[in-house]
């Protein structure tokens, strides 16, 4: 586990560096392009950093879908450089309080300067495996295209569920995969990392859930992933051109809801 998420933290730790200062995000998780954009609608972006539009890597708007309530107290695993956490913290309000959570140095200074100011979201350095809060102390998990890179999804939904009070939500937004990839492909960590190769089918992920103890559990595919060859190559430079074949068709994204039960 330790050496898939060591490769993951560089990729991302250098993914981000790359994207300060600039203006508008490219590639997004799954290397869909400007995924943040077409994630986002612009009233939603309008007062956000710039910064932490461009250092986004989503695949959807989890905070949209969670219908978040002034007060609340909300987890974004894998908060990555912020954006999620600045939404999140509008809509819970001041008496409401957001936690980032994220294993990479480089996210978590890049979603420090972009919060900056922001007295309702706190930065927390860890795994998704061993949430380092306390049981039952949440209202509400967010996450944006993070579990897929789980090399443990089972520990991480059943941390998610331990850290919701009873009653609390869950709310995801996550690639999955419409047809089972290779062996190589499967097992290939440039593709893991990408979020291409370590996404659950959409009925895995359900009886992931169900088998965690969630109920109410709902997913819904909001956008297939195309993926012309030359577009495949210019998103996944480290992959071959079998391996990127594989792709095109294979990847949605999805935004899973469930409730930890009150009993
Ligand atoms: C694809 S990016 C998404 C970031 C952010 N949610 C967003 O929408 O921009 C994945 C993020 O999850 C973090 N991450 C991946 N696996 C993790 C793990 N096992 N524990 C904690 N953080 C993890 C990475 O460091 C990275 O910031």
């Amino acid at each position: 586990m330790e050496d898939t998420r060591a490769f993951i933290r560089e990729r991302y730790g250098r993914a981000v560096a790359g994207r300060a200062g600039e203006t508008t995000g490219r590639h997004g998780c799954a290397g869909v392009p400007d995924l943040t954009r077409s994630a986002y609608d612009e009233a939603t972006l309008a007062g956000s950093s710039l910064n932490a539009v461009a250092q986004s890597f989503g695949c959807g708007n989890p905070t949209a879908e969670a219908g978040l309530r002034p007060g609340e107290r909300v987890l974004d695993l894998g908060c990555g450089a912020g954006l999620d956490l600045l939404l999140a913290a509008r809509a819970v309000g001041p008496s409401g309080r957001v936690i980032g959570l994220d294993m990479t140095d480089e996210m978590l200074h890049a979603a420090s300067r972009n919060v900056a100011g922001q007295g309702n979201i706190s930065l927390l350095r860890g795994y998704l495996e061993d949430i380092p809060l306390p049981d039952g102390s949440l209202d509400v998990v967010l996450s944006n295209c993070v579990i897929n890179l789980s090399p443990d999804k089972e520990k991480c939904l059943s941390e998610a569920f331990r850290v919701l009070r009873p009653g609390g939500r869950l709310c995801v937004a996550d690639i999955v995969l419409l047809h089972p990839l290779s062996k190589k492909a499967a097992e290939s960590l440039a593709l893991w990392s990408s979020c291409v190769s370590g996404a659950l089918s959409e009925e895995q992920y359900v009886a992931l859930l169900e088998r965690t103890g969630f109920t109410a559990i709902h997913l819904r595919r909001t956008a297939t992933h195309a993926f012309p060859d030359v577009l495949a190559a210019m998103a996944f430079p480290d992959c071959t051109p079998e391996e990127r074949l594989e792709m095109d068709g294979a990847l949605a994204s999805a935004i899973v809801k469930a409730v930890r039960p009150v009993f």
